[in-house]
């Protein structure tokens, strides 16, 4: 009679690490002439000394790199800032627009001179998102209620007046998260608001037919960026089962949205594209 054992297996993360990963490929014009704008544009600060790029501010940098002029919309008028810095230091065209998207009356004004500035408006990537970490038993209404102000009025009502200026043919993307579909955080606010989003998303594909304007979702998995890095520092086990052995880049969401903003998927509408390695698919590691 023979035993198996089932030794971990060795997996070398830079076997999937490519030049896109790491936000350093060639670029292609794939956004030539469009007028975008990234809500939740810039990052936030950490105590790392050398932080990874974020979702929101890769967006921005590669929509640039891709030939598109960025409306960078921030509550952080440093962190967006230094968005546009990155971007105009590369020759791309970018600028930051101030706002908090928990106000519901600043969002219709902020996008509508987002798009008069930009003369115009095409895409919209949806990205800010917020966790306040609280398990049920500890939740308060006020917490509650700003993930949800946040995570999803806010993508209802720049959706609202995205499909009145937008141009027919555009498209948006929000972000959601693989929290949607777990509830390993234990974090009831956050997973149920990204559960929202898929929802929204479909409505806004649905809203936006006639003009002929998609709307599709994305929806990270275990990600290296500032946020998925606060959140190892209050779960230290959060990412041990990830694929590939690594967790994902802000340049691989940011690519995701390129596509899903870009003319390329033209006929990807009200679809959520989980951007996890194939973690929810059952590809885990023992831990
Ligand atoms: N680990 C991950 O990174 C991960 C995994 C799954 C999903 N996501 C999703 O990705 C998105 C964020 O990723 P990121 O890397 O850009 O995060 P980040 O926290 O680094 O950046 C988000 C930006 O949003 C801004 N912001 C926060 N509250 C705001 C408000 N009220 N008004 C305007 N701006 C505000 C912040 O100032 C910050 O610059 C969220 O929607 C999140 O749910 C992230």
């Amino acid at each position: 009679m023979s035993t198996t054992t089932h030794a971990p297996r060795q997996i070398d993360p830079s076997a999937s690490l490519h030049a896109e990963s790491l936000g350093q490929a060639p670029h292609y014009r794939r956004l030539a002439g469009r007028r975008i704008v990234v809500v939740g544009a810039g990052q936030r600060k950490t105590v790392d000394p050398d932080p990874p790029v974020g979702n929101g501010r890769a967006m921005a940098v590669l929509f640039a790199r891709e030939g598109a002029t960025v409306a960078c919309i921030d509550i952080a008028k440093d962190a967006a800032d230094a968005t546009v810095e990155q971007i105009t230091a590369e020759g791309g065209k970018a600028f930051t627009e101030t706002v908090d998207v928990a106000d519901p009356t600043a969002i219709a004004p902020a996008l509508t001179r987002c798009a008069e500035r930009l003369s115009g408006l095409d895409g919209l990537a949806l990205n800010v998102g917020i966790s306040q970490g609280l398990s049920l038993p500890k939740m308060t209404v006020e917490a509650w209620d700003k993930d949800y102000a946040v995570n999803v009025r806010s993508h209802m009502l720049f959706a609202q007046t995205a499909l009145e200026i937008m141009s027919p043919g555009g498209a948006i993307v929000l972000t959601s998260s693989l929290a949607s579909q777990r509830a390993g955080g234990r974090n009831p606010a956050y997973e149920s608001s990204k559960a929202a989003q898929i929802a929204l998303g479909r409505a806004i594909a649905r809203a936006g037919e006639n003009k002929g304007i998609r709307c599709n979702v994305i929806a990270p998995g275990f990600m290296d960026t500032p946020m998925g890095r606060d959140a190892s520092r209050r779960r230290a086990d959060r990412a041990l089962t990830v694929p590939f052995g690594r967790q994902g880049t802000g340049w691989e969401v940011a690519y995701a949205a390129l596509f899903l903003i870009s003319n390329e998927s033209s006929y990807v509408n009200a679809h959520t594209l989980f951007l996890d390695g194939g973690h929810l698919g059952g590809i885990q590691r023992d831990a």
